[in-house]
């Protein structure tokens, strides 16, 4: 089932599943007598048509008595990470920009018809790649299971008093309104299948996500880094394009939220910072190995059970709109180069300073890859897709 289910809506063939008097449930191996009336599975029912299992397997590639280096760091970590989390008395929360649900049915009603109001004239391509942001922040789930797969910083026990293990729960639970806020928001504006929408994220959060980290931090703080500033780019942009299309509280949504993960780039940012401080050429070569591998999206391994190509798809739109496009995966780059002053690097052992000719070259390489593939797509037919988040409807590509 999929929560709008309960909410109403479509598909009452589908309806949610009550207990009825021929309905038994039972723990343990099914047994001959037990009966489930449930509804045939629609074609979508199946596990993800992703692979899973995406790169070469390779694991727990840090060296184990660079875990020492973290276990050093664990003062510097409360020091100067930890306060860049914010109290949850000054946090917003996404009930803030939302209709009130306690204020009189007629006022609520009234808040709702304005949303929809200010949503009514926004394209269906934004909403395509809202969605798409929106169940990327939906998928937390995996992106701390990911960080708590690092050796050296995990988790060790769900509520470890370490300052790494402490950053990655709060840093968790302010992500969590993410994706709260923008479901909610899209939910009420009738403008998407929530229900395809909710099928994909649980496709998504049962497919996992593959970026190569290694259980290795200095690759998987070089991963947030970027990550943390292409959502803060991306929802900076859906921001901008809320405002245009007449929807300032969408407009506002979006900000907040990039504002957030701006402060987590940050974070993260300042940690491999630290990292080329205390180990310059381990650290060096994690951005090159990182960026050899390319960084891959979380949502990555995204199905919604019919559209194997619904990333590709959606990354497309996202591209063509300038939300979130191949020039800003190269300013990233040049961002964080700069930032963590790369190009003055000193101190490096031969094989990091190949790391590093690399790493300072790529930028202007992925640009000039990117206008040859330009090319090649203005000689080509615009094609266009089907997204099921928007009931089927076509989008230009
Ligand atoms: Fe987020
Ligand atoms: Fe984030």
């Amino acid at each position: 089932m999929q929560a709008s289910r309960f909410l109403g809506g479509r598909n009452p063939s589908w309806a949610p599943l009550v207990q009825s008097p021929t309905t038994q449930y039972q723990l343990g191996p099914p047994k001959p007598t037990m009966r489930f009336r449930l509804p045939p599975p629609p074609a979508s029912a199946t596990i993800s048509a992703v692979a899973v299992q995406t790169r070469p397997l390779r694991t727990h590639s840090m060296p184990p008595e660079k875990v020492e280096v973290f276990k050093s760091l664990e003062g510097w970590a409360s020091e100067w990470v930890l306060p860049l989390l914010k109290p949850v008395g000054q946090s917003w929360q996404p009930n803030e920009f939302l209709p009130d649900a306690t204020a009189s049915s007629e006022e609520f009603f009234d808040q709702v018809r304005e949303l929809r109001d200010r949503t009514a004239e926004l394209p269906d391509e934004f909403f395509v790649v809202l969605v798409g942001d929106m169940i990327t922040e939906d998928a937390l789930p995996t992106y701390q299971t990911m960080i708590n797969t690092l050796d050296g910083v995990k988790d060790e026990t769900g509520a470890s008093p370490s300052p790494w293990a402490q950053w990655t729960r709060s840093w968790t639970a302010e992500e969590n309104r993410h994706g709260d806020l923008l479901r909610t928001y899209l939910y009420l504006s009738g403008r998407v299948d929530m229900l395809m929408i909710e099928r994909t994220v649980q496709h998504l959060i049962g497919a996992g996500m593959d970026p190569g980290t290694e259980n290795n931090p200095y690759l998987g703080f070089v991963y947030t880094s970027f990550q943390e500033r292409a959502t803060f780019v991306s929802h900076g942009n859906t921001a901008r394009m809320a405002k245009e299309g007449g929807d300032p509280v969408l407009a506002r949504v979006c900000g907040t939220i990039a504002a957030d993960e701006k402060r987590h780039e940050n974070a993260y940012a300042k940690i491999v910072e630290k990292l080329l401080e205390v180990d310059p050429s381990g650290a060096m070569l994690a951005i090159a190995d990182m960026m050899r591998k390319k960084i891959t999206m979380p949502a990555h391994l995204m199905y919604d059970g019919h559209d194997p190509k619904l990333f590709e798809h959606f990354s497309a739109v996202a591209q063509r709109l300038g939300v979130y496009t191949a020039d800003d995966y190269a300013d990233i780059l040049e961002f964080l180069i700069g930032r963590w002053k790369l190009e003055k690097l000193e101190g490096l052992t031969a094989e990091a300073r190949g790391a590093q000719d690399f790493v300072c070259g790529l930028a202007p390489r992925i640009r000039k890859l990117q206008e040859r593939a330009d090319e090649r797509a203005r000689k080509m037919e615009p094609h266009s897709v089907k997204f099921s988040w928007i009931f089927n409807k076509e989008v230009v590509l």
